[in-house]
């Protein structure tokens, strides 16, 4: 039986205990000395909401229209590589959750689970993000497979030139395959739940690339992708005519530079601190790049998201959709399906709640007039 948990600490605390220190660290870590991390959540909970009262908040519908159809929740699940370690089927429980509750599930290139298999759960609401980490053609060849899988929006993520140094990962020696050594072996003979089921399961692995983890297949989860840049992003659009997204966008020249090469939609994000260890906090450059981009374009946030009143200032700081990425992981870790379904659940709660207490009975009418003043 899942534990019920009633905040994502919990979630991450009840993951902690039940899955090995070394996919713990892999999940929870940043860059360097994780100091953006933490600032991405000090920045969310030092913006404070302005209760209001006597407005009828009686009937309220979390259901949010972005990128031109209808969505069950204003959030959804962020393109994460290797979601398998976090425990057998994650990408699966995801891409369920996807249809369950009516919100997107992003599939990552380093995704542990096949562009196919993910998109013949989640259908219409799975999308896939793309690295390009090796030769452009292979990148390329993951736009076509994803089209030809029936994906209507792929996410192009673009803040990793470089990946991060993760001081945890490197003292852990995380790498896929893993290692293992007396110090690993220890690790997983003490979680014996996750081993016995990742066991039972198979290792994950990249499924996007058979042969991943031979020198030919030529993609590796640390390779430099430092070679893209505008010129890829214009072929890129010229490639796929679907909707196209990207993410890791912190300035807001470079976001207004992406909506005028066509994207569909600029995604804020500091990869929730995994990139860079001085980044600022994402929800500061928010309203910058809401600025830069005109009221109208579609914005989405992630990066430190914790809980529900967090989604509630994101939207009244200019997003028009708010993806996580931890507290998902944490969930299904601390619980399988049910462990997810109960993270989504109290998100949901919480942001409905939230906006019962600000006078708000829909998404759309979450805006800065929510904000105390100081941090409008
Ligand atoms: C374990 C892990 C793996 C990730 N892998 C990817 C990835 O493959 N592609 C990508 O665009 N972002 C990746 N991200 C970043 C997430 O998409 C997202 O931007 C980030 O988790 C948001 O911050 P949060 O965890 O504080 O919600 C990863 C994040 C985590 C925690």
């Amino acid at each position: 039986m899942a534990q019920t948990v009633y905040s994502i600490d919990e979630a991450r605390d009840v993951a902690k205990k039940r899955i090995p220190k070394i996919i713990f660290d892999f999940i929870d870590g940043a860059a360097g000395n994780e100091s953006a991390k933490q600032r991405n959540r000090e920045a969310l909970e030092a913006i404070h909401l302005q209760p209001r009262v006597l407005i009828n908040v009686d009937q309220r519908s979390l259901k949010t229209n972005f990128l031109g159809r209808e969505w069950g929740l204003p959030f959804g699940i962020a393109p994460m590589g290797l979601c398998n370690l976090a425990w057998p089927q994650t990408d699966q429980a995801f891409a369920q959750a996807a249809q369950d509750y009516n919100i997107p599930a992003a599939l990552s290139t380093a995704g542990s689970t096949s562009i196919e298999d993910f998109g013949a759960i989640a259908k219409q609401n799975g999308w896939f993000q793309l690295y390009v980490g090796g030769a452009e053609k292979q990148a390329m060849s993951l736009v076509s497979r994803a089209e030809a899988a029936g994906y209507d929006t792929l996410i192009f993520t673009v803040d990793v030139p470089q990946v991060a140094p993760r001081r945890r990962d490197m003292r852990n020696q995380f790498g896929m395959p893993f290692k293992i050594g007396p110090k690993q072996f220890w690790d997983f003979a003490t979680h014996p739940r996750w081993s016995f089921a990742s066991l039972f399961a198979g290792a994950p692995r990249l499924a996007n690339f058979p042969n991943a983890n031979s020198k030919q297949d030529g993609w590796d989860r640390n390779s430099g992708r430092g070679k893209i840049d505008f010129d890829f992003l214009e072929r890129l659009r010229q490639k796929w005519p679907h909707k196209l997204i990207v993410k890791g966008v912190t300035f807001g020249e470079d976001a207004q530079r992406i909506q005028e090469y066509g994207a569909d939609a600029v995604w804020v994000s500091n990869h929730g601190g995994r990139q860079l260890a001085s980044a600022p906090p994402a929800i500061h450059l928010l309203p910058k790049i809401r600025q830069a981009v005109g009221p109208d374009y579609p914005l989405m946030f992630d990066s430190g998201v914790r809980n529900g009143d967090s989604v509630v200032k994101a939207l009244a700081l200019g997003a028009d959709f708010v993806m996580m990425g931890r507290p998902f992981l944490w969930g299904t870790a601390a619980g399988g399906e049910t462990g997810l379904k109960n993270v989504i659940d109290l998100l949901a709660n919480e942001i409905s709640v939230t906006m019962a207490q600000v006078g708000k009975v829909c998404v759309q009418d979450i805006d800065s007039s929510i904000l105390v003043k100081s941090m409008k």
